[in-house]
Order: structure tokens, then C-alpha cells, then sequence
């Protein structure tokens, strides 16, 4: 209300040119229409007493109008109760991204499209809140911590997948939904049994028991089956080690079991498509499209025959679990991750890195689509686990004060990702002896895949003489191009954020939260009893342990002291850590993940 007054008391009359100029603004403040008359000051002094008079009312009231509005806002922001009726829940998992990720890709995104600088990815237009993402061992979390903040809503420790602190198993999300009688399902690109979808449905103490990640998740633990729908990567986990893909350690054929346990189990693109976008899905489900991991959207783009992206997964898998419980009281749960957001932070690649999160925003739209569509009630929800890689988007080049740049064109140059750049290198080294072709190679590489032409002698020799650093010394060519900067090959303990569909529903993760809050939230928004989940987890662990169980148990070894640092007891302080380490590459990504 007392915005009018100065704005109009502090003009000197001096200033004024005429007097119509100050009518005629009065005028558009009150709405009055302008009345000149020729007696001069009295009537003006007048009529402008009554103009701020009105404006002052007028302000007050709007004022008023607007606290009234803002206080129902605060109140419905507290008071949304969980929807009572049939409904749906698709968790989204940026893995990896922070809020830089968000400025890169939308950057890249305008360049590419010759779009104004105020166009939005589509994730922008959801922003709701901020993760605070630490773990209970460490300030920066690994995607297994983080998964589990948001299936069992709790902190654990660092490689912990569905496990408590004193190691005990914790009833996840998923678990709880389905057997209130939802259907499940986890689309992701990385391998189904890497830490994230792990975290829904397996509990191990240390993410690396992927082979019994795999077991657990085709029903084989105490629960039984509990997943409906699997559509991923990580082949090579559920194959017996006699097969000639396989990676696991020992001879059993977990398909097979799948299989046993019910499941219609699909390998390929060709059978992918037969699924008829979703109608032609049989429950359960269990579809393996990689080895391992699906390779990169800058590489997968091109290999379009071969493997399926994540928007295609994402509208089979929404399409078919709508349709199954058409006639069910209860809708689904489904989980839907941006797997190897994290492994182009690992890598610091930032083109493979703009690729995945504009494959995340499609991936994104077909769930808003849907939700958008299907009569059902539903709500999305997408956050990331942690930062990757220390993310800027900037880089000092030089010792001189650096410019104010960054530069998209040199990530939109770049065809390939470094990962694979580095890959076929290898495969070439390896039966290439003479060097003058390996630099050929190496040059062509570097041109072809990268669209880099100024290349350096030694960039191209350090690359051509080491194959085993050449994924980060391809990556780092285009960050320096690009001026993009990284802090680490390893995760940051930046805050990321939390979209939704609808604020409102969402409104518990309106602002600043920590990442158990968004498990919370999940199943209060389901209104599913985890805790019961908790309890039949841990009997049954206590009769299989009673009956004399052989073996590390069903949830594999404890990890040894110093493999896992245990909370605020021993959170890890400052060593003189700076000067231990060398600068040696050894294995490209010895990353956790
Ligand atoms: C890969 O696919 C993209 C997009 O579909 C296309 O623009 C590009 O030319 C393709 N690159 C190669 C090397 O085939
Ligand atoms: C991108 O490629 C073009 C040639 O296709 C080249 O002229 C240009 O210098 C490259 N840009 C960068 C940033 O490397
Ligand atoms: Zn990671």
C-alpha cells in the first residue's frame, strides 16, 4: 500500500515536462480518465489527493487479496491427505544429475534447436523442491544409500541396498505395494541388478552381489516374487557362467529360474517390439536388452534396431500395467530411471551427458503424457540419488582470468561417446601393432567421433600409447573444447532436485527435504505398510538363520570394517588425503557408481 506514495511524491515538479504527463499516469494508476481543465492548480491538487486515495484502496484491498490466497495455499500444503480412491505412482531417478546437468542440457538443447534462451527443457516447467542427499556413513552418498533413502525411506550406509545400518533387511516401497495389491514395475538403462532398481526389490549388504541381486529380484528370497515388470540391462547376471555372455560366478541360469517363477522372459529388440507397445505383454515380465548396460543415447540413437530407448520402455511398461489393472482397485508402482546420467558424470563426458538427460525429459513427457491420459488417478515424481562429477559449466583453461563462456557447439560436434570411442580403440590396439596406424586411428577417432579437428599431437599420442586411459583422455578433449569442468570421476554432495506432475499432490516435497522424505512420501502417497514388509523380512531371516542356513546368509557377506564406514562414529575426516595418491588412470572407471 505505500508503494503509490513514493513513487509519486519523490518526482520533483521540476522534472515534470507538463502537467498531462502526470495526469495521464495518475489516470492509468486509478483508471480515471484524464479531465484538463483550464482553472489551473486548485482543481489539480485536488483530484490528485483523491486519485492516491483510490490507488491506496485499491492497493490495500489487492494486498489483502493476496495474503488470503497465499494462507489457503500454505494450509492445502499442509493438510493434502494421501488420495483415498484408485491410483497410481511413477518414481522417477535422475541418477547422477544435479541442477548443472539441468543448465548444460538446456543450454545444449537451445543451440541445437536454434531456440531462444528462455525456452525450458520439459523437466523445468515440474521443479518443486531440493534433496539433501547424504548418506549415514558418508556426506556423499553412493546410488545404493540413496536408492535406499527412497525404498525403505531410511539412511544406511554406502553400498547398502535395502539393508539397515546394523544390517538388517528394510521392507521397500515396491514390496509393500504389491503385496497391498498393486502391480510393480522397474525400467531403467543400466543393469536391472546395479544399486538403484536393486534397492526395490533385493536386500544385500554390498551392491556388488549382483549375481544375488538377480536371484532375489526374480522372486528367489524370502518374499517371493515381487516384481511384475523388469525392462533393462544386465544379461549377463542372470546367465550361467557357462554361457559365453555371462558374468556371473557361478553356474546357475537365472532366466531359467524366472522362468519357474512365472515370469515371460524377452532378450531382444525384435521381441521388444512384439509387445505391440504394451498389449501384447504378458505379466510378469522380464526383459534383459543388454549385456550389461544399454549403451549411451549418443550411441544407442544410431543402434535404434538394436536396443529399445527409455521413453520406448517407459510407454510399453505404462501402457501394459494401466491395462492389467483396469478392473483392480489398486493401481501400479513404477519406477523409471535415468541410469547412466551418473556414468557420463562418472566418465565426465559432458556430450554423452546431455544425451541421457534429453532422453530422461522424453522419458519424462511420455509419463506426463500418460498421466495426462489415463483415467486413473497418478502422480510423478522424479528426483535424482546423488550429484556425479562435480558438474560446472565452466572452465578455466588458462592461468589468465578466464572469460564468462562456455561453449554447447563443441557437444553438439560430438557423434559418439567417449565410452565407445574408447572401446573400439581397444578392440583395435589389441590386434594393431604398428604404430603409425594406431594414431590414424586414434586421428580419425578424435575427428569422426568427436568433431574435434585441432586435436594436439600429444593428445592424439597420449590416447594411441594407452588405450586404458584413452575413455578419459577422450572425454577430457571435449570438456576442454566445450570449457565444461569437473571436480571428480566420483559423486559430489551438491543437493539435486525433485519434480512432480502436481505440485499439489506433491506438496509434502515442496522445498527443501532430505532424500528420506521422498521414500516417505512414496508410501504415504501409496498408502502401503512398509514396516509390516520390515517385520516379515526380518522373521523369516531369523528362521532361515535358525534352520542353519549355509553359506554369508541370503543377504550375502557383511562388509569388513574399513570397507564401510559405520555413521557419525566414523565419518570420514581430512588425512592428507591431497598428497597420497598418484596420478595413475589403471581401470578407466573403478567407480562404485
Ligand atoms: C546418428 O543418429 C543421429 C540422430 O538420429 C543422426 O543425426 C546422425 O547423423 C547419426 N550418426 C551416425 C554416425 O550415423
Ligand atoms: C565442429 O566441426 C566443424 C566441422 O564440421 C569444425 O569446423 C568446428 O571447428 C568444430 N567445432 C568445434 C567446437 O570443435
Ligand atoms: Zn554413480
Amino acid at each position: 500500500m505505500a508503494g503509490g506514495r513514493p513513487l509519486l511524491a519523490s518526482r520533483n515538479s521540476s522534472e515534470i515536462s507538463n502537467e498531462r504527463d502526470l495526469a495521464e499516469e495518475d489516470a492509468l494508476l486509478t483508471g480515471r480518465p484524464t479531465k484538463r481543465r483550464s482553472d489551473g492548480r486548485r482543481s489539480w491538487s485536488f483530484w490528485r489527493e483523491v486519485g492516491l486515495f483510490v490507488w491506496a484502496v485499491v492497493a490495500t484491498a489487492f494486498v489483502i487479496v493476496l495474503a488470503v490466497v497465499y494462507q489457503k495455499s500454505q494450509d492445502s500444503k499442509h493438510s493434502s491427505p494421501a488420495p483415498s480412491g484408485k491410483r497410481n505412482l511413477i518414481f522417477m531417478v535422475s541418477d547422477g544429475m544435479g541442477p548443472t546437468s539441468l543448465s548444460l542440457t538446456r543450454s545444449f538443447m537451445q543451440f541445437q534447436n536454434g531456440a531462444p534462451w528462455s525456452e525450458q527443457l520439459v523437466i523445468d516447467q515440474h521443479l518443486i523442491g531440493q534433496s539433501r542427499t547424504r548418506s549415514s556413513s558418508s556426506l556423499i552418498t553412493d546410488s545404493a544409500a540413496g536408492a535406499t533413502a527412497f525404498s525403505c525411506a531410511t539412511k544406511s550406509y554406502n553400498g547398502a541396498i535395502s539393508v539397515t545400518p546394523d544390517h538388517e533387511p528394510c521392507g521397500t516401497v515396491l514390496e509393500a505395494a504389491k503385496k497391498a495389491g498393486y502391480m510393480t514395475g522397474l525400467v531403467v538403462t543400466t543393469r536391472i541388478t546395479d544399486a538403484t532398481p536393486a534397492c526395490f526389490a533385493a536386500h544385500v549388504h554390498q551392491r556388488g552381489e549382483e549375481d544375488r541381486i538377480a536371484e532375489q529380484m526374480v522372486g528367489d528370497y524370502p518374499l517371493g516374487r515381487m516384481v511384475d515388470l523388469m525392462f533393462g540391462g544386465g544379461r549377463c547376471h542372470f546367465l550361467p557362467n557357462s554361457a559365453e555372455h555371462s558374468c556371473r560366478g557361478d553356474n546357475k541360469d537365472v532366466v531359467e529360474l524366472a522362468k519357474k517363477n512365472g515370469f515371460n522372459y524377452i532378450g531382444n529388440r525384435k521381441a521388444f517390439d512384439d509387445l505391440k507397445g504394451g498389449s501384447g505383454l504378458e505379466f510378469p515380465m522380464l526383459g534383459l536388452f543388454a549385456e550389461t548396460d544399454i549403451p549411451y543415447e549418443i550411441d544407442r540413437r544410431n543402434e535404434t534396431d538394436v536396443y529399445p530407448s527409455l521413453h520406448e520402455m517407459a510407454e510399453v511398461a505404462l501402457n501394459a500395467l494401466s491395462e492389467a489393472t483396469r478392473d483392480s482397485d489398486k493401481g501400479f508402482f513404477l519406477m523409471i530411471e535415468g541410469s547412466r546420467i551418473d556414468h557420463a558424470g562418472h566418465h565426465n563426458d559432458p556430450a554423452a551427458q546431455v544425451h541421457e538427460v534429453l532422453a530422461y525429459d522424453k522419458a519424462m513427457t511420455s509419463v506426463l503424457n500418460f498421466l495426462k491420459n489415463d483415467p486413473t488417478e497418478g502422480i510423478m515424481v522424479s528426483t535424482s540419488d546423488h550429484e556425479t562429477g562435480g558438474l560446472a559449466t565452466a572452465r578455466q583453461l588458462h592461468v589468465s582470468y578466464p572469460e564468462y563462456v562456455w561453449f554447447p557447439a563443441a557437444l553438439a560436434n560430438a557423434t559418439h561417446s567417449a565410452e565407445r570411442l574408447a572401446a573400439e580403440y581397444m578392440g583395435y590396439f589389441n590386434n594393431h601393432p604398428d604404430t603409425s596406424a594406431r594414431t590414424a586411428f586414434v586421428t580419425a577417432s578424435i575427428e569422426q567421433g568427436l568433431g574435434i579437428f585441432d586435436h594436439s599431437e600429444d593428445e592424439v599420442s597420449n590416447i594411441a600409447n594407452d588405450p586404458a586411459s584413452a575413455l578419459y583422455r577422450y572425454a577430457d578433449m571435449i570438456s576442454r573444447r566445450s570449457q565444461s569442468g569437473w571436480s571428480t570421476h566420483g559423486h559430489s554432495a551438491a543437493d539435486v532436485n525433485i519434480y512432480a506432475s502436481d505440485a499439489q499432490a506433491a506438496a509434502p516435497l515442496v522445498g527443501n527435504h532430505e532424500n528420506t522424505e521422498v521414500g516417505r512420501f512414496l508410501k504415504e502417497y501409496l498408502g502401503v505398510d512398509v514396516d509390516a514388509v520390515t517385520s516379515e523380512l526380518k522373521k523369516k531371516d531369523k528362521e532361515l538363520k535358525m534352520l542353519g542356513e549355509v553359506g554369508d546368509g541370503w543377504m550375502g557377506k557383511i562388509p569388513e570394517e574399513g570397507q564401510r564406514l559405520d555413521g557419525q562414529t566414523h565419518l570420514a575426516s581430512y588425512s592428507g588425503d591431497f598428497k597420497k595418491r598418484g596420478v595413475e588412470h589403471g581401470d578407466a572407471c573403478g567407480c562404485g557408481h
